[in-house]
């Protein structure tokens, strides 16, 4: 029989307006926000695909659990539902709320690190790596070989060089790595999963040198989905399952509830360690709040741990993980040159292979970014040298990226199909006539994470080669 449409496992009780807007329009806006999509205003865009963090939509039980949300300043009812949910899903003991993923990560490594540690992750997202030179440590990217090659189809391309980690703990010793992190799925890198033996592998080098793991959770939920659909002897297993056996080989875990939490605020660090948790919970009465709500609302919690249970829900997943594909397989019809195979929460372009003509130095990814927003109003963001790339202020010489991507990020729940064939009928078109686009030239800046600000400006002509 015929694979019928997966189709979206909700109906729609609620509707935010678009603002529809013209070429013409799109172009002022353009030059006003000096070509910078973080600069323009979120009305003036048509689909915003400009992250899946904080974005989805909640559900009536998530909202019917926000008039439920305790109030109460401490040991709260939500403080506990959520507990007992994380304690359930992840397996661990101890659970601080936080108001987002980078909060959990400033704690967790402002405790364990310290100046001259060094701290391996398959791929850090890029507040992980900055909490972890605000302390001095360094950040060290491990990520397996095929996780650099875009076009390379292989099912785990999230996962760490096991040897490469090895060799790094014995190379700076096991003394000065006060943990390992996984990151799942790994963001930086494409939004490809990890594979349980790859975590089995980690935990097992992590034991030997008696060094604790630590998994950044945000895509918790669809890391585990791909597991059950593509590694050996998940197939059919439930997701809650896969999630419960995957954190028993970590020791905590990180997480940003804006993306697998379904909410639009919310985080938390979690661990097995009450010395750890004792000592992580006065900075987050410093900072954050007391150690039962931590910056949050009490409805917030209440989202929260409604939102975690949701996104485990088989339908769900499978809708997510299908929907994603969807808009890679047209993308791919098309021609457009993306990282294979699609990843959980994002497309991401391969804009150094789509724009061979635009050089590093001249922004291929922000030159493209630029165009699907005149073309068809759709925000993205790019993902290489403007986002990873320095420009020295005295010599004005500019260091480039490894990759030129921009990342297509789809909020949860929140668009349908006809949005996406949208998103590939605009990408189609603006692909038809990449030979007509011009680099850019960044006109303005402000290192650190000079992306969120720089301004640009296109150029008139092609690079000279
Ligand atoms: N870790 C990963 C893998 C992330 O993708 C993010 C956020 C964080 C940590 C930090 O969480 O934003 O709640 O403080 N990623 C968003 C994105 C911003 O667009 O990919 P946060």
């Amino acid at each position: 029989m015929k694979q019928r449409s997966i189709i979206e496992p909700f109906r729609i009780k609620s509707v935010e307006p678009i603002r529809m807007t013209t070429r013409e329009e799109r172009e002022c806006f353009l030059v006003e926000a000096g070509y910078n999509p973080f600069l323009l205003r979120a009305e003036d865009v048509l689909i915003d695909l400009l992250t899946d963090s904080g974005t989805g939509a909640m559900s009536a039980d998530q909202w019917s659990g926000v008039m439920r949300g305790d109030e109460s300043y401490a040991g709260g009812r939500s403080y506990y539902r959520l507990l007992d949910t994380v304690r359930d899903i992840f397996g661990f003991r101890y659970m601080l709320p936080t108001h987002q993923g980078r909060a959990a990560e400033r704690i967790l490594f402002s405790t364990t690190c310290k100046s001259g540690d060094v701290i391996p992750n398959n791929t850090h997202f890029d507040t992980t790596r900055a909490n972890i030179e605000y302390v001095g440590a360094k950040a060290v990217d491990l990520p397996a070989p095929e996780g650099l090659r875009p076009s390379e189809v292989h099912p785990f391309k999230g996962n760490m060089d096991v040897a490469a980690l090895e060799a790094l703990i014995h190379d700076a010793g096991a003394d000065r790595v006060p943990l390992v992190m996984l990151t799942i799925t790994n963001n930086s890198g494409g939004g490809q999963p990890v594979s349980m033996a790859n975590v089995k592998a980690v935990r097992g080098v992590c034991s030997r040198y008696g060094i604790p793991l630590y998994i950044d959770a945000c895509r918790f939920a669809e890391n585990c989905w791909f597991i059950r659909e593509r590694e050996e002897g998940y197939a059919g297993k439930a997701p809650r399952d896969i999630a419960r056996e995957l954190f028993s080989y970590a020791d905590g875990c990180t997480m940003s509830a804006k993306k697998d939490g379904l909410v639009n605020i919310g985080g938390f660090l979690a661990g097995n360690d009450e010395k750890l948790a004792t000592q992580e919970s006065r900075l987050l009465i410093l900072t954050e709040g007391f150690t039962t709500y931590g910056g949050l609302a009490g409805r917030d919690l209440e989202a929260m741990a409604a939102g975690l249970e949701e996104v485990l829900h088989e339908d769900y997943l499978q809708y997510r993980i299908a929907s994603t594909g969807y808009l890679g397989r047209h993308l791919t019809e098309a021609g457009v040159p993306i990282v294979q195979p699609p990843g959980g929460h994002a497309i991401y372009i391969d804009a150094a292979a789509m724009l061979p003509h635009i050089p590093p130095r001249q922004f291929p990814g922000q030159a493209l970014v630029a165009q699907l927003y005149l073309e068809g109003g759709i925000r993205t963001v790019e993902i290489g040298s403007v986002m990873f790339g320095t420009t020295d202020a005295q010599t004005g010489e500019a260091t480039t990226a490894a990759m030129e991507l921009v990342r297509l990020a789809i909020p949860r729940r929140v668009y349908t199909q006809s949005h996406i064939d949208y998103v590939h009928e605009v990408v189609g078109d603006v692909y038809a006539r990449r030979d007509e686009i011009f680099g850019m030239r960044m006109v303005w800046q402000q290192p650190p994470l000079r992306h969120f600000t720089a301004r640009f400006e296109p150029l008139k002509e092609r690079a000279r080669a």
